[in-house]
């Protein structure tokens, strides 16, 4: 009799434990949803907010900032260029010889570092001392394929995926740190003139021709090869999009308009916020223990370096109120950004009848053994959850600048659409601005390269609320872009201009 008690409270707790599991479950699925009416309102509140943002300083929480950059590259740039790119986990370094337009890219070599995390949280000097002596020393191997033109010093193109404010193509201070960073002493600083410095008191010269943001780098490596790239994303270990505007409709604008009448503007859509995103419980604990707390809400959802704790959080409310994991919470599981999003993903991709891989990552990662089928398959439906909510807020954040630009369908091409967007009056002739009627967005980033279920979400959600405009808009991967766009940007803003 006493054995069967035991038997019996048993079942009673495991019943409760999956009960309750399940309970947390569908209380943050619901709150996760992201049904295509609420899609919509996303997309408007994107389409309004960088409307705003353009009015005025401080307008937004988007801070649309003009980059100087008021023409892309078109296949002419030649010449030998570098590129140095800091924004992400890893820092890159890069030459190129560019050959005009027969010759394009005739060359091309990179070196890439993961960024020694102290530099992440240290002093400025240390930070751009890094830089200057990989450049340096990256530079000191260029082999005998790589020529300068008679005339011509080194140009380099800083990807520096931070927020700007740019006062010059090149010069630009530092607005605040993202995703991990947090150097403090930088912060208001001139980024290239600190780069320039850490350069030049190891001896050499070489000229920063261009200070360029991730998106940036992006938009015009793919500008390079195709003149229907209008848009650029980044979908990595943060997020962020940058487009060509026109530059009439930037009123905070204080100088001349560039006689291109275009300017590309780097949102910074990290920090967009709107009521009518899905917040829950999960996004605001992270967000109190991020280095940014209060800023950047939207990467938060969406990029890389913060899916796989969103996944953890659930997690350790399952621990903790159902005991999913047994009578005592994993402890590790208890620290901040230890599931990472790579790690999510292996267990999001397991398609096993018994999933192994999430098995596997819970034992590894955590040290928890025996999980149940029943409670594995709990794990992959929090991953699901997560990875669905940030990729279709990554797709209406895309729609939200087609519409922006007049590319979603709305309108018909060629017309001027006015009060399109609850009701602020933005006229704007439509394709305007170049092109052939097909919009193609640049993407570049490791969680859209890599985690598929992601990408798939996210392209299948733009379709949606596309329809029928679907047909004449391109996401195209541009991988490490970035780099080789900045490289390119150097040549196009050179002091020196082969011929
Ligand atoms: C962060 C940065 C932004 C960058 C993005 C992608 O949001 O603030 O400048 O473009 O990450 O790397």
């Amino acid at each position: 009799c006493a054995a069967a008690a035991v038997v019996l409270t048993q079942r009673v707790k495991v019943r409760s434990q999956k009960y309750t599991a399940r309970k947390i479950l569908v209380e943050f699925q619901e709150a996760c949803e992201t049904p295509l009416p609420r899609l919509r309102q996303v997309v408007d509140a994107m389409a309004v907010e960088m409307h705003a943002g353009l009015v005025s300083e401080g307008g937004s929480k988007l801070k649309m900032l003009p980059t100087f950059i008021d023409h892309l590259p078109d296949g002419n740039e030649k010449g030998l260029y570098y590129a140095v790119d800091l924004g992400g986990t890893n820092f890159r370094v890069l030459r190129t010889q560019l050959g005009g337009l027969e010759g394009r890219v005739i060359k091309q070599e990179y070196e890439e570092v993961a960024i020694p995390p102290e530099l992440m949280l240290g002093t400025s000097e240390q930070l751009f001392d890094f830089i200057a002596k990989e450049l340096v020393s990256f530079v000191a191997r260029e082999g005998e394929d790589f020529r300068l033109h008679e005339g011509q010093s080194r140009e380099i193109g800083f990807t520096f995926s931070f927020p700007c404010k740019q006062t010059a193509v090149n010069s630009g201070t530092l607005l605040q740190w993202t995703k991990g960073f947090k150097v403090n002493d930088a912060i208001g600083q001139d980024v290239v003139a600190a780069l320039q410095g850490s350069i030049e008191r190891r001896g050499y010269k070489m000229r920063i021709a261009a200070l360029v943001n991730d998106t940036v780098g992006t938009l015009a490596g793919g500008r390079y090869w195709n003149n229907d790239v209008m848009i650029a994303v980044i979908l990595g270990t943060g997020t962020n999009a940058c487009y060509v505007e026109r530059a009439e409709s930037i009123s905070k604008w204080g100088g001349e308009l560039p006689k291109s009448g275009q300017m590309v503007i780097n949102m910074e859509w990290g920090n967009f916020w709107s009521s009518h995103l899905p917040r829950t419980y999960v996004d605001e604990l992270l967000d109190n223990e991020s280095l940014n707390p209060g800023e950047y809400g939207f990467e938060k959802m969406i990029s890389g370096m913060y899916l796989g704790d969103c996944v953890r959080r659930v997690l350790v409310r399952m621990a903790q109120q159902a005991g999913i994991f047994g009578p005592h919470v994993p402890h590790k599981l208890l620290e901040a950004f230890t599931l990472q999003t790579p790690d999510m993903s292996k267990m999001h991709h397991d398609d096993s009848s018994d999933l192994k891989m999430v098995a596997e990552v819970l034992k590894t990662v955590y040290g928890i053994h025996n999980t149940t089928l029943g409670i594995r398959k709990i794990v992959l439906a929090v991953c699901d959850i997560v990875c669905q909510r940030g990729a279709r807020l990554a797709a209406a954040g895309i729609v939200g600048i087609l519409k922006k630009i007049g590319r979603d369908g709305s309108t018909a091409n060629g017309f001027i659409r006015r009060n399109d967007v609850n009701g602020i009056h933005d006229e704007l002739t439509v394709n305007s601005i170049g092109g052939s009627g097909k919009t193609v967005v640049a993407m570049d980033g490791g969680l859209y390269e890599h985690y598929s279920k992601f990408r798939n979400y996210m392209q299948q959600a733009v379709r949606e609320l596309l329809g029928d405009a679907a047909k004449n808009v391109f996401i195209e991967l541009s991988k490490d872009g970035s780099g080789i766009g900045a490289a390119i940007l150097a040549a196009s803003h050179a002091e020196y201009v082969p011929t």
